[in-house]
């Protein structure tokens, strides 16, 4: 078993023993001056294809690790915070990054058992990443996630765009965020991306994919190039991501049977009903509920959730209000609100749509994000945050 695979597996360990999320940053480096984890190392090295088999090896590999922790276990619950794995190298854990950081700068101290979290920290401590993070709703949510405690890594295609939004969420100085280049509709890409989030923190508990493209037109005018593309980014991908992640969700529930993690799919109102001429952004979006459905009942074994956010427009957003290239501006120039003169009547036009009278802004999306996350019993689901614009059947 290499550290890829092994990694969100000691991670789970730590916070089964702990109660709680933890950051594990490794190194290739075995510091002889650390507690030596032993083990008998079975399991294949970050396999191809997730198979029943693959799964039951490292199950038991899991198993093993969980009950060396459980005798690592000083008498007031505390473990030490970094660890020697021979033939893999060395851990550092940390309730946040700067804790496990300070730990791998030298100190061999301990980690007591963490404090029973309340509502208001359900994000805390948790390790989330954000596709099609470095603008709109993505960034929204990056940005709440670590308002609320988590460490977020930010992917996108964007690099450039998603490193300088990173670096802003780390300003203050505590490293909150990280960022990482990903093309969610390659899959070789995205398990690059799967590998490099455990390379960098030890593991994931909550993937909110996000990253979504759309191109409008008539089924009469549309070409079958852009169908295609809308199809790969907002329905495929979101295969391929959930393929690539949930292994590592699923290797660290194997030494954590009390944690749970959470999928949660930016779907859309397009989602729910249909959209006059933007077919293949709400059929990719109904499919999309489909995926999510199936996945809830596969992963939930796991004890991945698996839920959708249905989310009305996002009006101040880049896609509505690019001075240039936001629909706004692509309405008014095309007629298709009658009687409009300014982008502040198309505006408005959408506006009054919405019983509630505005459009859906990032907080609201991130609401659904930490309900979805700290409901035990739910999975599976479609949630609308849509200021009444659809509602449920
Ligand atoms: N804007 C809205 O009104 C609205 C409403 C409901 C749902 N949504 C959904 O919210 C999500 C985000 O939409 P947005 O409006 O914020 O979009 P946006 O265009 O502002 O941002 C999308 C981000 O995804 C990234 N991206 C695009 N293709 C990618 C790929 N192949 N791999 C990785 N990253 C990629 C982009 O670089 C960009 O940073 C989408 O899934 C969208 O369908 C948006």
């Amino acid at each position: 078993m290499d550290k890829i695979t092994m990694t969100p597996i000691i991670r789970g360990a730590y916070m089964e023993a702990l109660g709680g999320p933890v950051v594990l940053l490794s190194d290739v480096e075995e510091r002889s001056e650390l507690p030596e984890l032993k083990i008998d190392l079975k399991g294949a090295d970050n396999p191809e294809t997730y198979t029943a088999a693959v799964r039951a090896v490292e199950a038991e590999t899991a198993r093993i690790i969980r009950e060396t922790f459980a005798a690592l276990k000083a008498d007031d619950g505390s473990l030490p915070a970094a660890l020697r794995v021979p033939g893999i190298g060395s851990f550092f854990a940390g309730t946040d990054w700067a804790e496990a950081d300070s730990v791998r700068q030298g100190g061999t101290r301990r980690l007591s058992p963490l404090p029973s979290a309340g509502r208001g920290d359900v994000a805390k401590g948790r390790i989330a990443l954000v596709t099609g993070g470095a603008q709109g709703f993505g960034a929204e949510i990056a940005r709440g996630l670590v308002g609320a405690g988590a460490f977020v890594i930010v992917a996108d295609i964007n690099a450039d765009g998603a490193r300088v939004f990173a670096d802003m969420l780390n300003a203050g100085g505590v490293k909150r965020a990280s960022a990482v280049a990903v093309d969610v509709s390659n899959e070789e890409s995205v398990k690059a991306m799967a590998d490099a989030i455990v390379a960098e923190v030890g593991g994931l508990d909550l993937l909110v994919s996000n990253a979504g493209v759309l191109r409008a037109g008539s089924v009469l005018e549309l070409t079958a190039k852009d169908f295609e593309l809308v199809t790969r980014i907002n329905y495929s991908a979101f295969f391929l991501v959930v393929k690539q992640i949930s292994p590592v969700m699923i290797r660290q529930r194997a030494a954590a049977p009390s944690w749970t993690s959470d999928i949660v799919q930016i779907n859309s109102k397009s989602g729910l009903e249909g959209s006059n001429k933007n077919a293949a952004y709400a059929g990719g979006k109904f499919g999309g509920i489909g995926l999510v459905q199936s996945f809830a009942m596969e992963l939930i074994e796991y004890g991945i959730k698996v839920n959708a956010i249905c989310p009305g427009n996002f009006f101040d957003g880049p896609l509505w209000s690019d001075p240039d290239r936001g629909l706004f501006v692509q309405y008014l120039n095309t007629g298709k609100v009658p009687g409009a003169e300014s982008v502040a009547d198309v505006k408005r036009y959408y506006e009054n749509k919405v019983p509630m009278g505005r459009g859906c802004e990032g907080p609201d999306v991130l609401k659904a994000i930490l309900y979805c996350v700290d409901q035990a019993y739910e999975t599976g689901q479609a949630v609308p945050v849509t200021g009444g614009q659809v509602m449920l059947k």
